[in-house]
């Protein structure tokens, strides 16, 4: 009895595998990608897609156990919600300036990107030093040239 009820959830649990969260993505055009507009540097490229662009671009790159059943619909819902708030692969739709502002504060409050984030991925952790070159990297593009420009923090900071 003992034995059919474990082959039962295995068989379940095996089937769930067969069962994956929607990954596509909808056409969109690389040129406004945000490290492309504002032409960032290699190395805050780097730093960029390592720490954000999982979740917040059309750009994800899953790890291998992403495709497990359950594991793969939290880490989707994740990435979903990112983009929802925030895709730096629509930079076009953040004029104003105000989404790097806030990227550079999330990323200073240690909000981003997300403990569990930090946790899993070598790539997330951030050394305090890659922090401060990324927020004041935002800061520069949310008030500086070659941003979409408008009010800026850096500006209000004078
Ligand atoms: C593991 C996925 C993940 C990663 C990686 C990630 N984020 Fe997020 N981010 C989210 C989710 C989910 C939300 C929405 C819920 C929330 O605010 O916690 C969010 C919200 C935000 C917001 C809006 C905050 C607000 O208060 O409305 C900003 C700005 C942001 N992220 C910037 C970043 C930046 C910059 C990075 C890289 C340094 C980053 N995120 C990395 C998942 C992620």
């Amino acid at each position: 009895m003992r034995k059919r009820v474990l082959f039962v959830v295995l068989g379940i649990l095996v089937a769930a595998q067969f069962i994956q969260p929607d990954r596509s993505v909808p056409a969109f055009d690389p040129a406004n990608d945000l490290l492309l507009a504002t032409n960032a540097p290699s190395d805050i490229r780097q730093l960029v897609i390592g720490a954000c662009y999982d979740c917040h671009s059309y750009q994800t790159t899953y790890p291998w156990y992403g495709r497990l059943t359950p594991l793969n619909f939290i880490m989707q819902d994740h990435i979903n919600e990112g983009r929802e708030v925030l895709n730096f692969s629509l930079w076009d739709r953040y004029a104003g300036g105000e989404a790097a502002g806030e990227s550079g504060e999330t990323i200073q409050e240690g909000e981003m990107p997300p403990g569990y984030y930090r946790f899993m991925h070598g790539h997330g952790k951030l050394t305090a030093a890659q922090q401060q070159q990324l927020i004041t990297w935002f800061n520069g593009v949310s008030g500086g040239e070659g941003g979409p420009g408008g009010e800026s923090e850096a500006e209000e900071r004078e």
